[in-house]
């Protein structure tokens, strides 16, 4: 069953440090995506801290918090039918080395850490991470 989502996308620094803004955002307007909000921030730590807190035991979760506050990334609310969903096949795999062609990642993406774009994992969580960013 189809229905209207809102989704939560980050283009990470790696991206917007080569000026891919503007392109992946093309490809979300291309696949029927809304920009419903967005603004360009940078982040403290403590706020990447709290953002990936569910990976707090993973190995990975504090370089991935230095990266993800190392520079400036754009916030964006991505509405379509089946956003959440939509925007994870879009991105393709976590590690762009196992994306898919026509992906963002696979065209973008670095590495595992550097892999240009985050997208929520599911409606529940889409929702707590519109608000981190949007809620005033
Ligand atoms: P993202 O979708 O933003 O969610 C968490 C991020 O952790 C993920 O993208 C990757 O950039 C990063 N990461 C680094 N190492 C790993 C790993 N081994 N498994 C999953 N994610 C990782």
């Amino acid at each position: 069953m189809s229905k209207i989502e809102q989704t939560l996308s980050i283009i990470k620094p790696d991206a917007v440090e080569r000026k891919l803004e503007g392109e992946i955002k093309e490809m979300f307007k291309n696949n029927g995506f809304v920009i419903l909000k967005e603004k360009k921030i940078q982040i403290e730590k403590n706020e990447a801290e709290k953002f990936y807190k569910v990976h707090e035991a993973k190995p990975f979760y504090n370089d991935l918090c230095d990266y993800l506050s190392s520079g400036p990334i754009v916030v964006m609310v991505l509405e379509k039918e089946n956003a959440v969903l939509g925007n994870r096949n879009l991105m393709g795999a976590t590690n762009p080395k196992d994306a898919k062609e026509g992906t963002i990642r696979k065209k973008y993406g670095i590495s595992i850490d550097k892999n240009s774009v985050h997208g929520s994992d599911s409606v529940e969580n889409a929702k707590i991470e519109i608000d981190f960013f949007f809620s005033n």
